[in-house]
């Protein structure tokens, strides 16, 4: 179903891995509400070449490569997509998450900081980076819309989220200090949407991840948010709807943010 909601809009998606990826749901659900895009993905990334049929079914967006951590694949990345608009950028998905320390099985009480300053400029900085290229090249139209994607881990402990928990808190401030910039100059809006524990390459690879989806489950009075239902928030965001929504941290999370205990909790705990 579409409600037009993005007709003429223009958008950057960052971070489409494959189909289970927020990012993903998030660019066809776009496409569907009117938008048109430009995707892009670490080049590494694109050598997989599933991002292809998200452009295939999103009207032939084209597909950029760029490292988030590169300031002129950045800029390169923004002066390609307002050349193909012709004109500036509406909004801009950053879907993008990458832990070193993680994926080595690193404890958090051990960690390589070699690996940990590079989840932080992926995982984290990437955001200023992404607004200060568009800052500075003044790429995006007036009341544009950011939208970055972080897990509560950055407000309360969740052990095995490990380095990605301060990555996460950094990002939230980065997303306010930002947004108040780039509302006093050009009325754009930036915020972090805190998303449920969702099925995906990224998600999946963080340890006793099946365990920490099904408490989610059971600890959200509405359930866990899907990728899909994260894909529909997001549309609403970079809709007119939400103009005088910005530097917030939206818990996007079935009530999970909000809830103490729940009465299937009290039931498990009972056995
Ligand atoms: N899956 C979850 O449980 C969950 C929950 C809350 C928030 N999030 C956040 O959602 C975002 C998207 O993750 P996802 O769950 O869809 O997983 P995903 O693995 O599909 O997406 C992560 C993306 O980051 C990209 N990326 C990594 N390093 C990059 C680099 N140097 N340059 C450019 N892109 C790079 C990857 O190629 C990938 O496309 C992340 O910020 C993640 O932390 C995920």
């Amino acid at each position: 179903m579409s409600n037009n909601l993005l007709k003429g809009k223009k958008g950057i998606v960052f971070g489409a891995l494959n189909d289970q990826s927020i990012a993903w749901k998030t660019a066809e659900c776009c496409y569907a509400e009117g938008a048109q895009l430009v995707l892009t993905n670490a080049p590494i990334a694109l050598r997989m070449g599933e991002i292809n049929k998200l452009a295939a079914a999103c009207g032939n967006a084209p597909v950029i490569g760029a490292d988030v951590v590169n300031n002129d694949d950045l800029k390169a990345l923004f002066e390609q997509a307002m050349a193909h608009f012709g004109g500036p950028i509406d909004f801009v998905l950053h879907s993008v998450g990458m832990s070193l320390n993680i994926r080595k099985g690193k404890h958090y009480t051990d960690l390589n900081h070699d690996f940990q300053h590079k989840t932080l400029d992926i995982s984290a900085l990437s955001l200023h980076r992404v607004c200060q290229v568009a800052y500075s090249m003044d790429a995006m139209a007036e009341w544009g819309s950011i939208v970055a994607l972080t897990y509560i881990a950055a407000q309360r402990v969740f052990p095995d989220y490990n380095e990605m928990a301060d990555a996460k808190a950094l990002l939230e401030s980065i997303s306010r200090s930002f947004g108040y910039h780039y509302g006093v100059k050009k009325k754009v809006r930036i915020n972090t949407i805190s998303q449920s524990p969702t099925r995906t390459t990224a998600g999946s690879g963080v340890k006793g991840f099946d365990g920490f989806i099904s408490f989610a489950e059971k600890m959200s009075p509405l359930g866990n948010a899907s990728a899909d239902d994260c894909a529909q928030y997001c549309v609403s965001l970079f809709s007119d709807y939400t103009r005088m929504v910005t530097m917030q941290n939206l818990f996007h999370d079935g009530g999970f943010s909000f809830t103490g205990v729940t009465q299937e909790v009290i039931e498990q705990m009972e056995k």
